[in-house]
């Protein structure tokens, strides 16, 4: 086998990390850190995204209780928020006699998928110089709420934040599903080994309950497909779409 490269090794090793180690993470490690993501590439160079360092404990415990009590928002050494962020954009139109209110769906997303590439980017950067954490989608549990607690302003919402720090703990991998099943060849469904996509989630389904029983979480035998129904037969975050188009996000 040939030699991975760092990135590769980084990634294949990668886990969520939800419990940190006391020591203080240097304020220029997370400058460096987000400097580096923030060479992520972005839609027609629209840059619409922002990120907040939250490290007031008020303000990590009010975060924390939106997030459903997750402790670790509370108590990770670092803590990001990050934000899709169309206030520049405005600048840029307002200039120009023109104006983003009533945006739609293209807007929205593209904000949201800046922010999302500069998450990813900072949480690979961040694993290559030591620090592990744990994306928190929950912030949108409330995005008002939590809009309020970050002094956001309209035309910025918060898609998740991130918990960081040296980790105290090394969680065994969740397996993910068969590669084979997950990558396809010029059109959809034409696998390489012709698996039956109902047969391999059969599959997955048996390594996931694997993987609870060993560290002690309890599931069923039909773990993924199970955790999946439950959270999402019924209408999840019902009242996101009112509460994003209060933050000056129309999505339609
Ligand atoms: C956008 C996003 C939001 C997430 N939100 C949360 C969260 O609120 N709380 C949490 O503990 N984990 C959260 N996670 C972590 C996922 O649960 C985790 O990535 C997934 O279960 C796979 O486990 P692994 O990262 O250890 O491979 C989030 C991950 C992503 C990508």
């Amino acid at each position: 086998m040939n030699d991975a490269s760092k990135t590769i090794a980084l990634l294949n090793n990668r886990v969520s990390v939800r419990s940190y180690k006391n020591t203080p993470v240097p304020e220029e490690l997370i400058d460096q850190v987000l400097k580096a993501a923030f060479r992520a590439p972005t839609s027609s160079n629209i840059q619409t995204y922002s990120v907040i360092i939250v490290q007031d404990p008020v303000l990590r415990k009010q975060l924390a209780a939106v997030a459903g009590g997750q402790p670790h928002v509370e108590k990770a050494p670092v803590f990001l928020a990050f934000c899709a962020d169309l206030t520049r954009l405005e600048y840029a139109l307002a200039k120009n006699g023109h104006t983003l209110v009533d945006n739609n769906l293209e807007v929205g997303l593209v904000a949201s998928i800046d922010a999302a590439l500069v998450g990813m980017s900072t949480y690979l950067a961040a694993g290559s110089v030591g620090l592990k954490g744990v994306m928190i989608g929950a912030l949108r549990n409330d995005a008002v709420a939590t809009a309020r607690i970050l002094g956001l302003p309209s035309q910025v919402y918060c898609v998740f934040g991130m918990c960081l720090g040296f980790p105290d703990e090394v969680p065994p991998q969740k397996p993910r599903m068969d590669y084979s099943t997950m990558v396809h060849y010029e059109r959809f469904g034409a696998l390489r080994d012709n698996r039956d996509t109902g047969t391999s989630l059969d599959d997955y389904d048996a390594a996931l309950e694997a993987h609870y029983k060993n560290i002690g979480v309890p599931t069923t035998p039909d773990s993924w497909t199970h955790d999946m129904d439950s959270k999402f037969s019924p209408q999840l975050r019902e009242g996101l779409r009112e509460q994003l188009k209060q933050q000056g996000f129309d999505f339609r």
